[in-house]
């Protein structure tokens, strides 16, 4: 249950009025998870964080089953979505091999995934950086053949765990290149969560500098130092109005042991809420949810939102 009447909202008008929050617990979250979550348990996870109010809920990857084991199961899970109306359902697609599994099953929208370093291009994608962009091209040519809608991520935007800081100009170069060969929308990574707002803002002025229009980046903060709502706050600042987030902080990064998760959704749609911004989320209905894949977990959701709403121990 949500306390009556809070938060309150006092609006910001420097801030955009409409947020699209691109739901990636299903996905992003999951992968993460060392005991494999039955299918049709995850089935449930994204009809509920539908009936949420989240129209964008990512739903799994066709990428190599040996690199993500908790995904292995796409080709059951996708089908049992077939019902849902109005959502749209991402999928992440390496290669043309991920392309045609997606194809096969008729997805409508793919995400394509790039480094901004070469560090996190060869651990994620046994690629460099220009290797994977070229495994990429065709991917993104032939998904836009087909009418489909192609995002773009790009991971270690804010440093990287081997190399440590990365320069803007990095990130710059890979963005423009994603937008080049054809993707619809970029999602800005900020892979080990060591991003701060300044960072945030001045990548962002230097992504614009580039022409890369606001309206078609989005960003994705994960909260290993307590800094993806401060960090999404920048964001909305610069006019970024899509916003990536993981229902109950799911999430992780096995390249940074720290790492606590993406940034949750209910700490997310607390803030935006009481900023008057409008997401369509019922928080009452997805907190319910994040505590009952919690119980499936075997421990409490990580989200001081969901823990404030449901009660749920430490
Ligand atoms: P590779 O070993 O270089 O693959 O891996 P390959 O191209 O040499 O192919 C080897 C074998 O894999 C072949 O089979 C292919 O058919 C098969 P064989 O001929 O030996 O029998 N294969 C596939 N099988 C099923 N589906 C496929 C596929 N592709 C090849 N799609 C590869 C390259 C890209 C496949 C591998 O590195 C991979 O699967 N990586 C995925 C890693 C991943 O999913 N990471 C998590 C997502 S990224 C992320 O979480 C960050 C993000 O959240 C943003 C952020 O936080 O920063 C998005
Ligand atoms: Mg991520």
């Amino acid at each position: 249950m949500t306390p009556t009447g809070l938060p309150m909202t006092v609006p910001d008008p420097a801030l955009p009025t409409r947020v699209r929050v691109h739901e990636v617990g299903a996905r992003d979250g999951l992968q993460n998870e060392q005991s494999v979550v039955p299918t049709e348990i995850k089935a449930e996870f994204i009809h509920r964080l539908a009936d949420a109010g989240l129209t964008t809920v990512e739903a799994t990857s066709f990428v190599h089953p040996k690199w993500v084991p908790q995904l292995a199961d796409a080709e059951r899970l996708f089908p049992l979505l077939g019902d849902l109306q109005g959502v749209r359902l991402p999928v992440l697609v390496p290669n043309e091999r991920g392309l045609e599994r997606a194809l096969a099953l008729g997805a409508h929208r793919v995400a394509v995934f790039a480094s901004a370093t070469e560090s996190f291009a060869k651990a994620n994608l046994n690629r460099t950086v220009d290797e994977a962009l070229a495994m990429f091209e065709p991917v993104v040519s032939r998904a836009r053949e087909q009418d489909m809608h192609v995002r773009g991520y790009l991971s270690m935007c804010f440093g990287d765990p081997w190399e440590g800081p990365v320069p803007l100009g990095q990130v710059v170069r890979v963005c423009r290149a994603l937008l080049d060969m054809g993707c619809d929308e970029l999602s800005l990574g900020d892979t080990i969560g060591v991003a701060t707002p300044g960072h945030v803002s001045a990548l962002l002025t230097a992504l614009t500098e580039a022409e890369v229009p606001v309206d078609r980046v989005g960003v994705h903060f994960h909260d290993t130092y307590g800094q993806a709502l401060a960090n999404t706050l920048a964001a909305l600042r610069h006019g970024v109005t899509t916003v990536d987030a993981s229902a109950g902080g799911l999430g992780g990064c096995p390249y940074a042991k720290s790492a606590t998760g993406n940034l949750a959704t209910e700490d997310l749609v607390w803030m935006l809420h009481g900023l008057g911004i409008d997401t369509g989320v019922d928080l009452g209905r997805l907190s319910a949810t994040s505590a009952w894949m919690a119980g499936h977990l075997g421990r409490p959701s990580p989200s001081r939102t969901v823990r404030a709403l449901t009660h749920q121990e430490q």
